[in-house]
């Protein structure tokens, strides 16, 4: 049977977020069709910063030695996030926030450096709401309104030369918002590039967004000479506030779901000269983010694997071609 991977080769490398149950559970799906991976979790500042112990690298490992042993490479997720963040940087005055930080990417850089290919350096950063230009968080309080690219400064002189720092958000499609993720990367890089990559992030769903949607923002980014990754894909059957619960998709719905994937992939296919890498968020579908996300309890289906591994329709929608 024909692999991700494999059927990609000439197009862009594949990823796959993991933890550390996925990795052992789905571990065969994962080494067959995925090439990198990123830590669902395992990297994130708060995850791996204990308040009370420091660092505990225990989770990070596991999943970086499983990488190593089976040659995947991994996107480093992430450093500058207004979540999963440890609470004593709020104690802390601005100098000492930047030697926090800075030091903490080295200790990442050193440990974790030598199979990460790119960083999603920050995440998350751009508000939504459309009268609004930057998102509340820690970092920006400590570090003031021009935070980001002095973030960018201190990974470019901390993180190993080769590998690219990127930019990593959601609705990154929508035009609003994509507008301001514009804005921001390029006062960032007006005197040097110090981002290298756009990370879109591609939680979409069966009705949203379109094909022309995502291509148009796909333009945007490569237009500013920024590579692109595809962070964080999946694809949900529930539109954002539906909030029904099914025990399986009905078979109209499942053949939109291929139909979706089928598309969206057809589009980076066609971008391949800037897309390097599209990374799904999840293995199969017996573990996603989703069947909590944003309602507890309700299962959701927006892999290419079904709950027990198996390709699905959306599968072969993606590597027909
Ligand atoms: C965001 C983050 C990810 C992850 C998802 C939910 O997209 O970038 O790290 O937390 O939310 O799983």
């Amino acid at each position: 049977m024909v692999t991700l991977k494999e059927k990609y080769k000439d197009y862009f490398t594949i990823g796959a977020a993991v933890n550390s149950k996925t990795l052992k559970n789905d571990k065969e799906v994962l080494i067959n069709n995925f090439s990198s991976i990123t830590c669902e979790n395992a990297m994130k500042f708060g995850e791996i910063y204990d308040e009370d112990n420091g660092y505990n690298f225990e989770c990070a490992d596991f999943q970086y030695n499983f990488a190593k042993e089976n040659r995947l490479k991994m996107r480093g997720h992430n450093f500058v996030w207004h979540n999963q963040t440890p609470k004593f940087i709020m104690e802390n005055d601005r100098e000492k926030v930047i030697d926090i930080l800075t030091n903490h990417m080295k200790i990442m850089n050193d440990r974790y450096g030598d199979i990460i290919t790119a960083w999603d350096v920050v995440n998350e950063a751009i508000e939504d709401k459309s009268d609004e230009y930057l998102r509340k968080s820690v970092w920006r309080d400590k570090l003031g309104e021009d935070y980001i690219k002095e973030v960018y400064k201190i990974a470019r002189k901390t993180i190993n030369k080769g590998t690219e720092l990127f930019y990593n958000d959601y609705n990154e499609y929508i035009p609003n918002k994509l507008d301001k993720i514009v804005r921001m990367i390029k006062s960032v890089n007006a005197d040097e590039k110090l981002i290298d990559g756009m990370g879109m992030q591609c939680h979409i769903n069966l009705y949203y967004p379109s094909v022309d949607d995502m291509r148009r923002a796909i333009e945007a980014y490569a237009a500013l000479g920024l590579r692109i990754h595809i962070t964080e894909m999946d694809v949900s059957y529930f539109d954002f506030n539906d909030e029904s619960i099914w025990d399986t998709p009905a078979p109209e719905l499942v053949e939109k779901h291929a139909k979706v994937y089928g598309d969206f992939f057809k589009l980076f296919r066609e971008y391949k000269d800037y897309i390097d890498n599209v990374t799904l968020w999840g293995i199969t579908d017996d573990y996603t983010w989703l069947d909590e996300f944003p309602f507890r309890n309700r299962k959701n289906w927006p892999l290419l694997f079904d709950v027990d591994g198996k390709p699905k329709n959306s599968f072969y929608a993606v590597t027909d071609f």
